[in-house]
C-alpha cells in the first residue's frame, strides 16, 4: 500500500494524513475483490523494516491499526470476510496482538473472502522463522522439500499468489511474500495508494486475466 507519504506531501499534509487516507481505500478494494471472485487477498501493512521510521510515525501506524480494527472489523465480519495476520506478531505491542486475536476469532467462521494482513512482516524473516520451526520439529534434511517447507510458513493454508499489485510506481518486491510470489504476475501502477480505487483494482485483475502463465513451461 505504497505512496501514503507522497500523497500527503503533495498536499502539504503530515504523513499520518496519508496513512489515514490509505485506510479509506481498504473498503472499496475489498468490495472489488469480492466482486471479482478473489478468494484470498494479502495487504502489506507494516514490514519488519518499517520500525526504522521515526517513532512518531510508527506510533501513528500502530494507533491507526487499533482504531481501524475497532471500527471496521465488525462490518467486515458481517460481510463474510475472514481476517488473519502474517508476520512476527510476538514482537508487536500486546494491545495490538490482542486486537489481532479478536479480529481473527470474530471472523474465523467466514468464508467469502480471506484477507491476510501482513503486520511486522518480512519475506526473509518468514523464511528464517519457517527454517527455525523445521529444525525445532526435528525434521530430517532428506525430508525437506518445497511442499514440506511450505507447511512451516506463517499461513500454510494460503494458495500460491497469483497477482502482486504494487502502487506508486515502485519496481521492487520489497521483501513481500518472497516464497509465495515465485510465479506471481506483477502489476505496477503509478497511482499512490490513497488514490487507488475499485476501478484500478478491476484493471489489475483484467490485466492478470490477459496474461499467459507458463510457469517455466512453453
Ligand atoms: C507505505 O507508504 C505504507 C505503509 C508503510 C503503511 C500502510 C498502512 C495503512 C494504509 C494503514 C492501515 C492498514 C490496515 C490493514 C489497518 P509509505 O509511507 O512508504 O509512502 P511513501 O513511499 O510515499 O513515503
Amino acid at each position: 500500500m505504497d505512496g501514503n507519504g507522497r500523497w500527503a506531501r503533495r498536499r502539504l499534509l503530515p504523513r499520518a494524513a496519508g496513512h489515514r487516507a490509505g485506510v479509506e481505500v481498504l473498503k472499496p478494494v475489498l468490495e472489488a475483490a469480492g466482486e471479482a471472485g478473489v478468494e484470498t487477498l494479502t495487504l502489506y501493512a507494516f514490514s519488519t523494516e518499517n520500525w526504522a521510521r521515526p517513532t512518531e510515525e510508527v506510533d501513528t501506524l500502530m494507533r491507526l491499526f487499533l482504531e481501524t480494527a475497532k471500527e471496521r472489523v465488525p462490518e467486515l465480519g458481517e460481510r463474510g470476510v475472514r481476517i488473519r495476520f502474517v508476520g512476527r506478531r510476538e514482537k508487536l505491542p500486546e494491545e495490538i496482538q490482542s486486537s489481532m486475536r479478536e479480529a481473527e476469532e470474530l471472523t474465523a467462521e467466514n468464508g467469502k473472502l480471506d484477507v491476510y494482513i501482513a503486520l511486522n512482516y518480512g519475506g526473509r524473516s518468514e523464511i528464517v522463522d519457517a527454517t527455525r520451526r523445521m529444525i525445532s520439529a526435528g525434521l530430517d534434511p532428506e525430508d525437506v522439500d518445497e511442499a514440506t517447507f511450505s507447511k512451516y510458513l506463517y499461513a500454510p493454508e494460503v494458495p500460491e499468489m497469483d497477482l502482486v499489485i504494487r502502487t506508486s510506481g515502485e519496481l521492487r518486491v520489497s521483501n513481500f511474500l518472497l516464497w509465495q510470489i515465485a510465479y506471481a504476475e506483477l502489476y505496477v501502477t503509478d497511482t499512490l495508494w490513497p488514490d487507488f480505487s475499485k476501478e484500478e483494482f478491476t484493471k489489475a485483475v483484467e490485466s492478470f486475466a490477459s496474461r499467459s502463465r507458463r510457469r517455466g513451461g512453453v
